[in-house]
């Protein structure tokens, strides 16, 4: 099936005054969307458990340009309180506990906000009239593992994961099917995205972050694996066109509801490879020195060794392809992290970090 890509998905004659709720707005994700929805007249609705992470929606000066709410979304009572208080015709499922780390040591938090937010959601928007377009961000984790020759991932395979937070992603993404089914129809299209990086990504824990306060003298870089783990990487302003382009034609095309896209770039750019293009970008071929000899050598309990996208159904359907190569991405993101770390006092953002 070809539809040809229009571009309408990207105009303000669209967007202006549609209501558009995002779940976990002040996430990386989150804040990036909202601040495109703004530019393009949107009226944004936000909602998130956690007002510690608003610096980056403050950092954009968007704060007060959207109707926020603190609310927690595995508690059903308070999420539907704001849906029932809008009339919200497009949904941005984003919120999740999205740290792998932190889904080992406290899987119910995690389960909780990924799977039972999940369908606390969708069964509340489930009585909405006026719902015409709901992405739900799933993620390559929920394919589990498959082997090097079987990649790049395509959406036909099968989710076999078994680590706790690509099981949560599992059940949402399998969720989200329940819900576009004929029984309820919802208007739903789910998204495996791969590992996505830039601006605002205030996650220290991911590796272009980590990295990257390690090159600006922030803290050491601990490499948690030998550097052989291959992983691809979207840049944030594809992923944050993507979703427009997907709730776009979502909207205009209700047939397309139960599909699943994929995005990546086709690629698996090993750990080691995207730290070296880090130090270079910054000329700073001591450090990668010094990290490539602390190299541990095993590999890390619970990570999948090789992950990255097959695109191929998004260019079929819409034309879609990434836009920005890894070197232009990265290069955008060293420079807004610098620009953001500038306004942020080192220590208090290292005290942040330790919490
Ligand atoms: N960043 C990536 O590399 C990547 C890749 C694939 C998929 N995804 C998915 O995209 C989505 C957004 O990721 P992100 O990188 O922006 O993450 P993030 O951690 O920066 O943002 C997540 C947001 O969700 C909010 N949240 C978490 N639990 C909540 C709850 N119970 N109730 C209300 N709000 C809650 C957080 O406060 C935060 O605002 C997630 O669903 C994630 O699984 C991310």
């Amino acid at each position: 099936m070809q539809r040809k890509i229009s571009e309408k998905y990207l105009s303000k004659s669209f967007w202006g005054n549609k209501k558009v709720l995002i779940t976990g707005i002040n996430g990386f994700i989150g804040t990036n969307l909202a601040k495109i929805l703004i530019s393009k007249n949107a009226e944004v609705i936000g909602v998130s458990n956690n007002r510690d992470k608003d610096i980056s929606l403050k950092f954009e000066n968007i704060l007060d340009k959207i109707r926020y709410h603190r609310v927690d979304i595995s508690n059903n009572k308070a999420l539907n309180k704001v849906l029932k208080k809008y009339r919200i015709e497009i949904c941005f499922h984003l919120a999740a506990q999205p740290d792998v780390n932190i889904a080992r040591k406290n899987p119910f938090q995690t389960f909780e906000s990924n799977i039972k937010g999940t369908y606390n959601l969708l069964d509340g928007l489930r009585k909405s009239k006026v719902i015409k377009s709901i992405i739900v961000a799933s993620s390559d984790k929920a394919y589990g593992e498959y082997p090097l020759t079987r990649l790049p991932y395509k959406e036909k395979y099968d989710l076999r994961p078994k680590y706790p937070y690509d099981v949560s992603k599992a059940c949402a993404d399998l969720i989200s099917k329940a819900y576009s089914s004929e029984i309820f129809k919802l208007p739903i299209i789910t998204t495996r995205f791969s590992n996505i990086y830039g601006p605002g990504q205030l996650n220290f824990t991911a590796l272009v972050p980590d990295c990257i306060l390690a090159l600006l003298k922030y803290r050491k870089f601990v490499p948690r694996g030998n550097g052989t783990n291959k992983r691809d990487f979207l840049f944030v302003n594809d992923v944050c066109e993507l979703y427009l382009c997907l709730s776009y034609n979502l909207f205009k095309d209700s047939k397309l509801s139960g599909e699943v896209f994929n995005a990546g770039t086709n690629k698996g750019y090993s750990v080691d490879s995207i730290i070296k293009r880090l130090c270079l970008l910054k000329n700073e071929s001591k450090l990668y020195k010094d990290i490539k000899s602390s190299y541990v050598k095993r590999l890390q309990i619970g990570e999948i060794p090789n992950q990255f996208m097959s695109y191929a159904k998004l260019k079929k359907y819409f034309g879609w392809k990434p836009r920005y190569s890894i070197k232009e991405g990265l290069q955008i993101t060293i420079e807004w992290y610098e620009k953001f770390l500038k306004k942020h006092r080192k220590s208090k953002l290292l005290r942040d970090l330790k919490s």
